[in-house]
């Protein structure tokens, strides 16, 4: 049985920062940040958008009333969690006005979070073959005003789901994965940013692609040649392609040639929402299946996910028969079209706002953000959502 990604949905707030001009504010020369590090914009979250409704806009207009149907596990795939109890994944169910006869879980390793969801997705799809999986990648990312990571933070989410006969990406069965315990890049629960060591997390992304691919090319019997791209984990553009590099020799000039061109291709939305952390992987793939025009049905993509501290896990499929009919392009371009630029004061401003943490109420002015769900505030401590739809 076939099982894999059958639709795949994006969202990022409206709100963005040119980082020419983020760049000129922290006195460094723009190249660094939009050659050197690669990003040319980065989404900002506004008050009314958080992990929970930037998750439940990837997938909303994408579900239609058979997956509303067969849809009995939801998996939230996060590194920003607003709960440390309730998971994530039970608000967007009500959200999305989804059966109550489905499972509804957070998972957690940094950015590796929604690459384990899809994987659990496909064991419980192996034993229920009606069922479908809704798999939520949603991130915030923050290391802070003025730190050496502001240039790689963003905001953006991405659904998946998981069933069997997909319509997009057909799974292989041969998956590789690593872990060992390194402090490279974490946030402890009193923090509302990441503590990171920057070169050391770089190093270590390195150095676990390098591992995963060869225990992938080992146990699939795989090589370069028999992938059309190589989709990475994205914490900034120039990261995967560093990592791409270091195995580019095992292919001919050909091969190199297809998988820097297809590369460039998978940074196309990334490189204007920054990192999204958890999705940044599936946000690359959707890149690339959205902007290639040269890709075929047939293809072979690679995925390299990562998550720090860490977990590394190299895995591959194949491209469905018409995975192209059943993309959202049109709705992701007109998500782009229709972001605001803001100055780098109006990004700090909101950057330091935080919903009250000592019980009282605060509303929420949602008519500014055009998203369908909203943050609308918070009461004694719990979170208010609202779908406008409705
Ligand atoms: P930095 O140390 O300030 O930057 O921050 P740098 O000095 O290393 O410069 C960056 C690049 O810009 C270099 O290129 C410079 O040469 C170049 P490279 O040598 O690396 O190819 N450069 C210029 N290029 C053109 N014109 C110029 C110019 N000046 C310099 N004028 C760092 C970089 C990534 C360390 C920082 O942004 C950071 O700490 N980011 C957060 C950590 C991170 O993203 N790590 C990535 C791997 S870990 C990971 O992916 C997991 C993660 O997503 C978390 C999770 O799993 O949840 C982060």
């Amino acid at each position: 049985m076939k099982i894999g990604i059958d639709k795949i949905g994006f969202y990022t707030p409206h709100l963005y920062v040119d980082m020419n001009k983020l760049a000129e504010a922290r006195g460094v020369e723009p190249a660094k940040f939009t050659i050197g590090i690669g990003q040319s914009e980065m989404s900002v979250a506004p008050l009314t958008q958080d992990p929970v409704t930037l998750a439940a806009n990837a997938a909303l207009d994408m579900l239609d009333e058979t997956d509303r149907a067969h849809i009995d596990m939801v998996l939230f795939g996060t590194e920003s969690g607003i709960d440390h109890s309730k998971a994530a994944a039970v608000y967007v169910h009500r959200l999305l006005d989804l059966k109550p006869e489905a499972r509804a879980v957070e998972l957690k390793q940094a950015c590796y979070g929604a690459t384990a969801a899809i994987q659990l997705a496909k064991g419980h799809i192996a034993l229920n073959p009606d069922s479908k999986v809704l798999v939520l990648a949603s991130d915030i990312a923050r290391y802070g005003l003025n730190t050496p990571g502001e240039s790689t933070q963003g905001a953006g989410a991405v659904a998946l789901i998981i069933s069997a006969n997909p319509r997009v990406l057909e799974l292989d069965d041969e998956t590789v994965y690593y872990t060992s315990d390194i402090m490279d890049f974490w946030r402890p629960v009193y923090s509302n940013t990441a503590y990171v060591d920057g070169k050391f997390s770089n190093e270590q992304y390195m150095a676990f692609f390098k591992q995963v691919w060869e225990q992938y090319k080992e146990k699939s019997n795989r090589s370069i040649h028999d992938m059309e791209a190589i989709c990475f984990h994205m914490p900034y553009t120039k990261m995967g392609l560093k990592a791409l590099r270091q195995i580019l020799d095992e292919g001919n000039e050909a091969d190199q040639q297809r998988l820097q061109d297809h590369y460039q291709t998978s940074t196309t939305y990334n490189r204007n929402v920054g990192n999204i952390y958890t999705g940044s992987l599936y946000l690359s793939l959707l890149s690339l299946l959205e902007q290639a025009e040269n890709i075929q049905s047939g293809a072979r993509i690679g995925m390299y996910s990562y998550g720090s501290g860490a977990v590394g896990e190299f895995f591959s499929g194949v491209l469905a028969e018409h995975f192209r009919e059943n993309l959202y392009l049109d709705r992701h371009r007109e998500l782009f079209a229709e972001r605001k630029e803001i100055s780098i004061a109006e990004y700090e401003e909101q950057f330091v706002k935080t919903l009250p943490t000592d019980g009282s109420t605060l509303e929420l002015d949602i008519t500014k953000d055009p998203a369908s769900i909203c943050v609308t505030g918070i009461t004694e401590h719990m979170r208010q959502y609202t779908n406008k739809n409705k």
